[in-house]
């Protein structure tokens, strides 16, 4: 079995660092990765929508000189006559020589990569994990605060159902020094089993309030995101939680003028048009980053499959 990306625990500190080196490295050297990938294929399996996670990808491969098959709508593939995940993880990988995978049900792509022979990507599993957007994340905070460790994190939202939390307080958890304020509804609280997981096993220091504005001045990041209506299963509960938080100017006048600002995207109303121009507003560059951080991951995964 190739070596693959499904939780973003299995890669070491040493190795975060080093896709992180990687891709400081594409950023200032596209040149010399233009044709690392030539004659290799990535596969794009989405089961649901997506435009950073596919899209990025596929610019990532694309500038490494590689080429892009797949899909972006489950409707669009076999699985609409019923083929399995096993099945089509075998069937892809005489085709191409990566995958990545997003699919609606948490263990989609670790079924995938137990059936493939080539590496397999978690592009983000239901309400369970996201991986890649990790590693974006990472990026964008040693980019931004030059560094890791000590940092007072906020993580403001949809923390139940947030993916792109779980992987990101998995992945700042094993550095030193940091902290985590979990801003959320009482409804959407993080799940327990990663408070017990990772938080309570590795005794970070956190703290749960539904008031962001009084811990503001304590952040070193924001990180604000949507409330996942696809995840719900009432739409009442839905549009009564949707605008829990919603990111404004003065609701800022608090904040450190160093303060990173972060938001996996897609923003339905979480943060106000008006924050976008704030220096701190890292959101977009973060979605840059993306391409970069995955082009890293491309090269670190086909080499250790030895098809690089
Ligand atoms: N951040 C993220 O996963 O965005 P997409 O759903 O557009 O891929």
């Amino acid at each position: 079995m190739a070596r693959s990306l499904i939780d973003i625990r299995e890669f070491s500190v040493e190795e975060l660092q080093e896709l992180i080196d990687t891709a400081n490295d594409i950023i200032a050297r596209p040149q010399a990765y233009a044709e690392c990938c030539r004659g290799k294929k990535l596969a794009t399996l989405f089961f649901e929508p997506s435009t950073r996670t596919r899209l990025s990808f596929e610019a990532a491969m694309y500038e490494l000189g590689g080429n892009v098959i797949g899909f972006s709508e489950a409707q669009s593939s076999s699985a609409s006559k019923g083929e399995s995940v096993a099945d089509t993880a075998r069937v892809i990988s005489c085709y191409a020589d990566i995958i990545a995978m997003r699919h609606p049900k948490e263990g989609a792509p670790l079924v995938a990569a137990m059936n493939a022979s080539i590496p397999v990507i978690n592009a983000g599993d239901g309400g369970h994990n996201h991986p890649t957007q990790t590693l974006t994340d990472l990026l964008t905070i040693s980019r931004e605060k030059g560094r890791l460790d000590h940092l007072t994190v906020g993580i403001c939202g949809d923390l139940k159902f947030g993916r792109t939390v779980h992987s990101l307080i998995a992945a700042l958890s094993r550095y030193t020094g940091n902290r985590f304020i979990l801003i959320s509804p009482e409804e959407l609280k993080l799940p327990s089993y990663v408070k017990k997981e990772i938080l309570k096993e590795k005794g970070i220091p956190y703290v749960q309030t539904t008031d962001l504005e009084t811990v503001m001045p304590e952040l070193d990041i924001l990180y604000m995101t949507r409330v996942q209506r696809e995840r719900f299963f009432n739409e009442e509960d839905y549009l009564r939680l949707k605008d829990s938080f919603i990111l404004t100017p003065d609701k800022l006048k608090n904040a450190k003028e160093e303060l990173c600002i972060m938001h996996p995207l897609p923003r339905v109303n979480e943060i106000s048009v008006a924050i976008d121009d704030d220096k701190r507003a890292c959101y977009f560059k973060q979605a840059l980053y993306g391409k970069y951080i995955r082009m890293a991951l491309i090269l670190k995964l086909l080499k250790e499959a030895g098809t690089l």
